[in-house]
């Protein structure tokens, strides 16, 4: 039920498998440990660049003595069982912690740790400001292919007091210093045909030959799909080359390692990130109704997909 618990057991099992069978997930990366211990705590900087008080990722056991224990934690479990707590509201075998790694607690991992202090915040795909429920809504309706939650609802209010307390006593405008993403050198020329071949050797083994994914014999998502109906649609940033190569190159394949969030790690090069996200963001995936709205002033990215 825990986001990291069942996926990394699921990676362990297929880790061994892979071991055991002679399969091998990686080109000679299975087992190897980084080393590197990720730290928990980070510096802040207000936005005149004063530093204040540290973060500390904060422990999950720390909500049942918070004030507002009920919301945060059916935020965070909304969060992590996304699909089957809200099925009329998601379109895609998807749950927000299939993008945001263990609900949103992991630097590199697309994190909620400065969200909900850098909204409201000028989205220029949107070309306006917007609150954070309306970002939120932005991915229900692209990485979902759902539908939106009313704003005041219980289910997007449960949501935001999850990233409000994951956010801790960080003032609101002062920002936790971590990366959300690696930075990808644009100028990398993809290789579709490059990134199928290693699509089929380091992703198919989980996320399946056609990109289908995996359930449980319940239905639920253990591996979420990375292309076809049941996949994010072409309005979600993860549809866009650059932007799936960073999740990438940070954060899979997983199960390679002994150590970090879920064994993942660093086994691909930023070219080989950039060679299978254009492969798997090019294959047939739901198409985004609004798109003819987006960058309503020009600027459009480049990896944009219409
Ligand atoms: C297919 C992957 C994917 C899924 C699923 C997904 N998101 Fe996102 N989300 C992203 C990416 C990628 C970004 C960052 C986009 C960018 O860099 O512009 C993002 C950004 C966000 C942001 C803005 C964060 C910030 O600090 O600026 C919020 C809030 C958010 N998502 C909430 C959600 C919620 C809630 C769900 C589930 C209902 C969800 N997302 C599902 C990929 C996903
Ligand atoms: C050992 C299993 C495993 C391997 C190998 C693996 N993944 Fe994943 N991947 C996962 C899991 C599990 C998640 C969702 C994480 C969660 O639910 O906490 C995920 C999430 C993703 C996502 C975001 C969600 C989505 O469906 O779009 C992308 C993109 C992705 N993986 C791409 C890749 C690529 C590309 C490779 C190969 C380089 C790869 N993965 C290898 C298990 C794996």
């Amino acid at each position: 039920m825990n986001s990291p618990r069942a996926p990394r057991r699921a990676a362990r099992l297929i880790l061994a498998l892979s071991v055991g069978l002679g399969l091998g997930l990686g080109a000679g990366a299975l087992a190897q440990s980084t080393g590197a211990v990720a730290p928990r705590t980070y510096a802040v900087k207000d936005k005149d660049g004063t530093s204040l008080p540290a973060y500390t990722i904060p422990d999950d056991t720390a909500i049942f003595r918070h004030p507002d224990a009920e919301a945060i934690l059916y935020g965070q479990r909304l969060l992590n069982e996304t699909r089957r707590l809200l099925p009329d509201h998601v379109g895609a075998a998807m749950n927000c912690s299939s993008c945001h790694v263990m609900q949103g607690k992991k630097p590199l991992g697309a994190p909620f740790i400065n969200t909900y202090n850098s909204f409201p915040q000028v989205n220029p795909r949107a070309g306006r400001e917007m609150t954070l429920e309306e970002r939120i809504n932005g991915c229900m309706i692209r990485s979902m292919n759902g539908k939106k939650l009313p704003a005041d609802s219980r289910e997007m209010q449960a949501m935001v007091a999850y990233m409000k307390w994951l956010a801790q006593d960080v003032p609101h405008g002062a920002r936790v210093q971590i990366k959300n993403g690696s930075p990808i050198d644009m100028d990398l020329v993809p290789d579709p045909a490059r990134g199928r071949a290693i699509y089929g050797r380091q992703c198919a083994s989980c996320h399946g030959a056609d990109g289908e994914g995996r359930k449980d014999a319940r239905g639920h998502i253990v591996f979420p799909p990375l292309w076809g109906g049941e996949s994010f649609n072409i309005g979600a940033g993860l549809a866009r080359t650059y932007k799936a190569a960073a999740f990438i190159y940070d954060n899979m394949p997983m199960g390679v390692h002994t150590d970090g969030a879920w064994g993942e790690g660093r086994t691909l090069s930023q070219q080989d990130a950039v060679d299978v996200a254009e492969f798997f963001t090019h294959m047939p995936r739901p198409d985004f109704p609004l798109k003819d709205k987006d960058w309503p002033s020009g600027k459009k990215p480049k990896d944009a997909r219409y």
